[in-house]
Protein backbone atom coordinates (compact mmCIF):
# COMPACT_ATOMS: atom_id res chain seq x y z
CA UNK A 1 0.00 0.00 0.00
CA UNK A 2 0.94 3.72 -0.43
CA UNK A 3 1.93 6.39 2.55
CA UNK A 4 -1.65 7.72 1.35
CA UNK A 5 -3.52 4.38 1.69
CA UNK A 6 -2.45 4.36 4.54
CA UNK A 7 -3.66 7.44 6.14
CA UNK A 8 -6.62 6.78 4.47
CA UNK A 9 -7.29 3.57 6.06
CA UNK A 10 -6.00 4.63 9.38
CA UNK A 11 -8.35 7.64 9.06
CA UNK A 12 -11.22 5.22 8.39
CA UNK A 13 -11.51 2.64 10.94
CA UNK A 14 -9.15 0.52 9.13
CA UNK A 15 -6.30 -1.38 10.47
CA UNK A 16 -2.50 -1.57 8.81
CA UNK A 17 1.20 -3.40 9.75
CA UNK A 18 3.78 -0.54 9.76
CA UNK A 19 7.46 -0.50 10.63
CA UNK A 20 9.29 0.67 13.84
CA UNK A 21 12.03 0.68 15.15
CA UNK A 22 11.88 -2.01 17.12
CA UNK A 23 9.18 -4.88 15.75
CA UNK A 24 7.02 -4.32 13.15
CA UNK A 25 3.24 -3.09 14.69
CA UNK A 26 -0.60 -3.78 13.92
CA UNK A 27 -1.66 -0.03 13.67
CA UNK A 28 -5.26 1.83 14.39
CA UNK A 29 -6.38 4.91 15.32
CA UNK A 30 -6.36 4.87 18.94
CA UNK A 31 -9.97 6.55 18.95
CA UNK A 32 -11.51 4.25 16.57
CA UNK A 33 -13.25 1.17 18.50
CA UNK A 34 -14.18 -0.44 15.23
CA UNK A 35 -10.24 -0.46 14.60
CA UNK A 36 -9.78 -1.74 17.60
CA UNK A 37 -11.61 -4.40 17.70
CA UNK A 38 -9.82 -5.43 14.52
CA UNK A 39 -6.37 -5.41 15.80
CA UNK A 40 -7.42 -7.72 19.02
CA UNK A 41 -9.70 -10.56 16.27
CA UNK A 42 -6.28 -10.59 13.78
CA UNK A 43 -4.12 -11.42 17.07
CA UNK A 44 -6.46 -13.27 18.88
CA UNK A 45 -5.02 -11.20 22.02
CA UNK A 46 -7.07 -11.55 24.93
CA UNK A 47 -9.59 -8.30 25.47
CA UNK A 48 -7.68 -7.74 29.44
CA UNK A 49 -4.54 -7.10 27.35
CA UNK A 50 -3.95 -3.22 26.71
CA UNK A 51 -1.91 -1.87 23.90
CA UNK A 52 0.51 1.27 23.50
CA UNK A 53 -0.72 4.26 22.03
CA UNK A 54 1.63 5.76 19.61
CA UNK A 55 2.20 9.67 19.47
CA UNK A 56 4.69 12.06 17.64
CA UNK A 57 5.92 13.76 20.60
CA UNK A 58 6.07 14.05 24.04
CA UNK A 59 3.29 17.07 24.42
CA UNK A 60 0.78 15.29 21.71
CA UNK A 61 1.20 12.29 24.04
CA UNK A 62 0.12 14.76 26.91
CA UNK A 63 -3.09 14.70 24.61
CA UNK A 64 -4.08 11.39 25.75
CA UNK A 65 -2.81 10.60 29.49
CA UNK A 66 -1.31 12.89 32.04
CA UNK A 67 2.22 13.40 31.38
CA UNK A 68 4.62 14.23 34.33
CA UNK A 69 8.47 15.71 35.23
CA UNK A 70 9.37 11.96 34.61
CA UNK A 71 7.64 11.60 31.68
CA UNK A 72 9.21 14.91 30.29
CA UNK A 73 12.70 14.50 31.38
CA UNK A 74 12.78 10.74 30.04
CA UNK A 75 11.35 11.40 26.61
CA UNK A 76 14.17 14.45 26.27
CA UNK A 77 17.06 11.89 26.63
CA UNK A 78 15.03 8.61 25.05
CA UNK A 79 12.39 9.76 22.70
CA UNK A 80 11.63 9.43 19.79
CA UNK A 81 12.89 5.45 20.85
CA UNK A 82 12.34 2.30 22.55
CA UNK A 83 10.92 3.44 25.55
CA UNK A 84 7.24 3.40 26.68
CA UNK A 85 5.76 5.26 29.54
CA UNK A 86 2.22 4.38 31.75
CA UNK A 87 0.56 7.15 32.60
CA UNK A 88 -2.61 7.82 33.93
CA UNK A 89 -5.41 8.19 31.06
CA UNK A 90 -7.47 10.79 29.42
CA UNK A 91 -11.07 10.50 29.30
CA UNK A 92 -10.48 10.36 25.11
CA UNK A 93 -9.18 6.88 25.46
CA UNK A 94 -11.43 4.76 24.57
CA UNK A 95 -11.40 1.71 27.79
CA UNK A 96 -10.85 -1.29 24.21
CA UNK A 97 -7.01 0.57 24.66
CA UNK A 98 -6.74 0.15 28.19
CA UNK A 99 -8.23 -2.86 29.19
CA UNK A 100 -10.48 -0.99 31.15
CA UNK A 101 -7.48 0.07 33.24
CA UNK A 102 -7.37 3.76 34.10
CA UNK A 103 -3.40 4.28 32.43
CA UNK A 104 -2.31 4.21 29.12
CA UNK A 105 0.83 2.97 27.72
CA UNK A 106 2.77 5.48 24.99
CA UNK A 107 5.53 5.93 23.47
CA UNK A 108 6.85 8.01 20.27
CA UNK A 109 8.41 6.01 17.60
CA UNK A 110 11.74 7.09 15.72
CA UNK A 111 11.09 4.81 12.75
CA UNK A 112 10.93 7.33 9.80
CA UNK A 113 8.30 5.69 8.19
CA UNK A 114 5.60 5.18 11.20
CA UNK A 115 6.63 8.92 12.22
CA UNK A 116 5.12 10.51 8.29
CA UNK A 117 2.52 8.00 9.21
CA UNK A 118 2.00 9.75 12.77
CA UNK A 119 2.35 13.37 11.50
CA UNK A 120 0.30 12.69 8.41
CA UNK A 121 -2.75 11.29 9.91
CA UNK A 122 -2.30 13.76 13.41
CA UNK A 123 -3.86 11.03 15.53
CA UNK A 124 -2.29 8.75 18.02
CA UNK A 125 -2.03 5.71 16.39
CA UNK A 126 -2.00 2.25 18.48
CA UNK A 127 0.29 -0.37 17.53
CA UNK A 128 0.47 -4.19 19.20
CA UNK A 129 3.07 -6.16 17.63
CA UNK A 130 2.17 -7.42 14.40
CA UNK A 131 1.93 -11.62 15.91
CA UNK A 132 -0.45 -13.45 16.39
CA UNK A 133 -0.68 -13.30 20.22
CA UNK A 134 2.01 -15.19 22.10
CA UNK A 135 3.92 -15.94 18.91
CA UNK A 136 7.33 -14.13 17.73
CA UNK A 137 7.09 -10.66 17.06
CA UNK A 138 8.05 -10.15 13.49
CA UNK A 139 10.99 -7.89 12.99
CA UNK A 140 10.84 -8.13 8.85
CA UNK A 141 7.61 -7.55 6.76
CA UNK A 142 7.86 -11.02 5.58
CA UNK A 143 7.57 -12.33 9.20
CA UNK A 144 4.25 -10.11 9.77
CA UNK A 145 2.79 -11.28 6.04
CA UNK A 146 3.47 -14.46 7.25
CA UNK A 147 2.35 -14.92 10.25
CA UNK A 148 -1.16 -13.64 9.35
CA UNK A 149 -1.30 -15.33 5.79
CA UNK A 150 -4.55 -14.80 3.68
CA UNK A 151 -5.78 -12.51 6.65
CA UNK A 152 -3.18 -10.38 6.42
CA UNK A 153 -3.90 -6.56 5.78
CA UNK A 154 -2.62 -3.66 4.14
CA UNK A 155 1.72 -3.13 5.22
CA UNK A 156 4.27 -0.65 4.46
CA UNK A 157 7.63 -2.84 4.26
CA UNK A 158 10.31 -0.38 6.26
CA UNK A 159 12.74 -2.85 5.97
CA UNK A 160 14.53 -4.91 8.95
CA UNK A 161 13.87 -3.15 12.41
CA UNK A 162 16.74 -1.61 13.42
CA UNK A 163 16.85 -2.63 17.47
CA UNK A 164 14.67 -5.82 17.04
CA UNK A 165 12.99 -6.65 20.57
CA UNK A 166 9.74 -4.46 21.96
CA UNK A 167 10.30 -1.60 23.76
CA UNK A 168 11.04 -0.88 27.28
CA UNK A 169 7.72 -0.36 29.45
CA UNK A 170 8.33 1.80 32.73
CA UNK A 171 5.02 2.17 34.69
CA UNK A 172 5.29 6.34 35.82
CA UNK A 173 2.34 6.06 37.82
CA UNK A 174 3.87 6.71 41.83
CA UNK A 175 6.73 8.37 42.81
CA UNK A 176 8.93 4.98 42.33
CA UNK A 177 8.95 4.05 38.58
CA UNK A 178 9.54 0.83 37.96
CA UNK A 179 9.70 -1.26 34.66
CA UNK A 180 7.25 -3.50 33.42
CA UNK A 181 8.76 -4.98 30.53
CA UNK A 182 12.98 -4.95 29.70
CA UNK A 183 13.64 -3.96 26.68
CA UNK A 184 16.46 -1.41 24.60
CA UNK A 185 16.31 0.97 27.31
CA UNK A 186 17.93 -0.52 30.15
CA UNK A 187 17.87 0.13 33.69
CA UNK A 188 20.76 1.65 34.18
CA UNK A 189 20.16 4.55 31.76
CA UNK A 190 16.73 5.30 33.12
CA UNK A 191 18.46 5.47 36.23
CA UNK A 192 21.23 7.74 35.02
CA UNK A 193 18.30 10.28 33.02
CA UNK A 194 16.64 10.89 36.20
CA UNK A 195 19.13 10.70 38.97
CA UNK A 196 16.67 7.60 40.98
CA UNK A 197 16.81 4.48 41.43
CA UNK A 198 14.08 2.13 39.65
CA UNK A 199 12.95 -0.82 40.40
CA UNK A 200 12.52 -3.56 38.33
CA UNK A 201 10.69 -7.06 39.92
CA UNK A 202 12.62 -9.55 38.35
CA UNK A 203 11.99 -11.81 36.20
CA UNK A 204 8.50 -12.99 36.46
CA UNK A 205 9.38 -16.51 35.74
CA UNK A 206 11.87 -16.55 38.55
CA UNK A 207 9.38 -14.73 40.85
CA UNK A 208 5.74 -15.36 39.83
CA UNK A 209 4.12 -13.30 42.80
CA UNK A 210 6.25 -9.84 42.30
CA UNK A 211 4.45 -8.65 39.20
CA UNK A 212 0.90 -9.84 38.28
CA UNK A 213 -1.37 -9.82 35.78
CA UNK A 214 -2.88 -6.29 36.79
CA UNK A 215 0.38 -4.36 36.74
CA UNK A 216 1.63 -5.85 33.34
CA UNK A 217 -1.42 -7.94 31.43
CA UNK A 218 0.79 -8.54 28.26
CA UNK A 219 3.18 -10.11 30.46
CA UNK A 220 2.37 -13.67 30.69
CA UNK A 221 4.89 -16.20 31.33
CA UNK A 222 4.80 -17.82 27.96
CA UNK A 223 5.65 -15.34 24.74
CA UNK A 224 6.91 -14.92 21.87
CA UNK A 225 7.06 -18.47 21.52
CA UNK A 226 8.24 -20.38 17.82
CA UNK A 227 6.29 -23.29 17.31
CA UNK A 228 9.24 -25.80 17.26
CA UNK A 229 9.98 -26.26 21.36
CA UNK A 230 12.74 -24.15 22.41
CA UNK A 231 15.33 -25.61 24.85
CA UNK A 232 17.25 -23.09 26.50
CA UNK A 233 20.45 -23.82 28.45
CA UNK A 234 22.04 -21.48 31.16
CA UNK A 235 25.43 -21.46 29.87
CA UNK A 236 26.44 -22.14 26.41
CA UNK A 237 28.77 -24.52 27.70
CA UNK A 238 26.15 -26.22 28.79
CA UNK A 239 24.43 -26.46 25.53
CA UNK A 240 27.45 -28.04 23.87
CA UNK A 241 27.75 -30.69 26.52
CA UNK A 242 23.96 -31.70 26.41
CA UNK A 243 22.68 -35.04 25.13
CA UNK A 244 19.33 -33.14 24.66
CA UNK A 245 20.60 -32.82 21.12
CA UNK A 246 19.39 -34.83 18.44
CA UNK A 247 20.31 -35.03 14.97
CA UNK A 248 18.68 -32.60 12.71
CA UNK A 249 17.64 -29.95 15.55
CA UNK A 250 18.48 -26.72 14.99
CA UNK A 251 21.66 -25.24 17.51
CA UNK A 252 21.59 -21.18 17.76
CA UNK A 253 24.74 -19.37 18.34
CA UNK A 254 25.70 -16.13 19.67
CA UNK A 255 28.27 -15.77 17.07
CA UNK A 256 29.64 -16.99 13.64
CA UNK A 257 33.18 -15.97 15.20
CA UNK A 258 32.76 -19.16 17.83
CA UNK A 259 34.78 -22.53 17.20
CA UNK A 260 33.07 -25.00 18.78
CA UNK A 261 32.16 -28.89 18.18
CA UNK A 262 28.48 -29.62 18.30
CA UNK A 263 28.10 -32.97 20.05
CA UNK A 264 25.54 -34.25 17.15
CA UNK A 265 27.10 -33.56 13.51
CA UNK A 266 24.08 -33.20 11.34
CA UNK A 267 22.63 -30.30 13.26
CA UNK A 268 21.75 -27.08 11.38
CA UNK A 269 23.56 -23.96 13.11
CA UNK A 270 21.97 -20.60 12.86
CA UNK A 271 24.14 -17.21 14.29
CA UNK A 272 22.35 -14.25 16.25
CA UNK A 273 25.58 -12.01 15.07
CA UNK A 274 28.90 -12.13 13.07
CA UNK A 275 30.76 -10.31 16.13
CA UNK A 276 29.01 -11.09 19.49
CA UNK A 277 28.10 -7.81 19.50
CA UNK A 278 25.11 -7.01 22.11
CA UNK A 279 23.41 -4.78 19.87
CA UNK A 280 23.73 -7.27 16.47
CA UNK A 281 22.01 -10.07 18.77
CA UNK A 282 19.54 -8.32 19.95
CA UNK A 283 18.45 -7.40 16.18
CA UNK A 284 19.17 -10.61 15.00
CA UNK A 285 16.97 -12.59 17.98
CA UNK A 286 13.40 -12.54 16.55
CA UNK A 287 14.90 -13.07 13.31
CA UNK A 288 16.68 -16.10 13.55
CA UNK A 289 14.19 -17.57 16.55
CA UNK A 290 11.82 -16.90 13.29
CA UNK A 291 14.25 -18.81 10.46
CA UNK A 292 14.86 -21.59 13.26
CA UNK A 293 11.12 -22.12 13.22
CA UNK A 294 10.57 -22.17 9.46
CA UNK A 295 12.99 -25.17 9.09
CA UNK A 296 10.19 -27.07 11.20
CA UNK A 297 12.73 -29.41 13.52
CA UNK A 298 12.01 -31.12 16.33
CA UNK A 299 13.83 -28.98 18.48
CA UNK A 300 15.30 -25.63 18.88
CA UNK A 301 18.42 -24.81 21.16
CA UNK A 302 19.67 -21.97 22.46
CA UNK A 303 21.55 -20.72 25.44
CA UNK A 304 21.16 -17.89 27.55
CA UNK A 305 24.19 -14.55 28.06
CA UNK A 306 26.10 -14.97 30.88
CA UNK A 307 26.25 -11.34 31.36
CA UNK A 308 22.56 -10.74 32.19
CA UNK A 309 23.34 -6.42 31.84
CA UNK A 310 21.91 -4.14 29.60
CA UNK A 311 20.59 -4.83 26.67
CA UNK A 312 21.16 -8.42 26.87
CA UNK A 313 19.05 -8.97 29.65
CA UNK A 314 16.42 -8.22 27.42
CA UNK A 315 17.58 -10.94 25.44
CA UNK A 316 17.14 -13.70 27.97
CA UNK A 317 14.04 -12.08 29.33
CA UNK A 318 12.69 -12.66 25.91
CA UNK A 319 14.13 -16.26 25.26
CA UNK A 320 12.66 -16.89 28.74
CA UNK A 321 9.80 -16.49 27.57
CA UNK A 322 10.05 -18.74 24.57
CA UNK A 323 11.31 -21.29 25.41
CA UNK A 324 8.66 -24.10 26.00
CA UNK A 325 10.29 -27.18 27.58
CA UNK A 326 12.87 -25.60 29.99
CA UNK A 327 14.59 -22.86 31.08
O1 LIG B 1 8.20 -1.82 20.78
C1 LIG B 1 7.02 -1.96 21.09
O2 LIG B 1 6.59 -1.64 22.21
C2 LIG B 1 6.07 -2.55 20.04
C3 LIG B 1 6.02 -1.57 18.86
C4 LIG B 1 5.03 -2.00 17.79
O3 LIG B 1 5.75 -0.28 19.32
N1 LIG B 1 4.77 -2.77 20.59
C5 LIG B 1 4.49 -3.76 21.46
O4 LIG B 1 3.17 -3.85 21.81
O5 LIG B 1 5.34 -4.53 21.87
P1 LIG B 1 2.55 -5.12 22.53
O6 LIG B 1 1.09 -4.88 22.52
O7 LIG B 1 3.02 -6.34 21.89
O8 LIG B 1 3.05 -5.00 24.01
C6 LIG B 1 2.52 -3.99 24.85
C7 LIG B 1 2.89 -4.29 26.29
C8 LIG B 1 2.10 -5.45 26.82
O9 LIG B 1 2.95 -6.20 27.68
C9 LIG B 1 0.99 -4.77 27.59
O10 LIG B 1 0.43 -5.55 28.61
C10 LIG B 1 1.70 -3.56 28.15
O11 LIG B 1 2.56 -3.15 27.09
N2 LIG B 1 0.75 -2.47 28.45
C11 LIG B 1 0.00 -1.74 27.58
N3 LIG B 1 -0.79 -0.87 28.24
C12 LIG B 1 -0.53 -1.03 29.56
C13 LIG B 1 -1.04 -0.45 30.76
N4 LIG B 1 -1.96 0.52 30.72
N5 LIG B 1 -0.54 -0.88 31.94
C14 LIG B 1 0.42 -1.87 31.99
N6 LIG B 1 0.94 -2.48 30.89
C15 LIG B 1 0.46 -2.07 29.70
MG1 LIG C 1 3.67 -8.28 21.53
Amino acid sequence: MSLADCVYALCNNDICILPTETVYGLACSAFSVEAIKKVYDLKGRPSTNPLIVHTIDHESGGDISFTNEYSKQLADVFWPGPLTFILPKKESVPDQITAGLGTVAIRSPSHPVFRKVLDQVSLPIAAPSANPSNKLSPTKCQDAIAAFGKNCPPFLDGGQCDIGIESTVLDLTSPSPSILRLGPITKEAIENALGIQVQYHGNILNKPKKINSYQSPGQALKHYSPNTPLFLYSTLEQMLQSNEIKENDVVILPTSKLVIQLPVKSCSELYLSLTGDPKEITKNLFQTLNEADKLKRKRIHAALYQSDHGILSAVNDRLRRAATERF
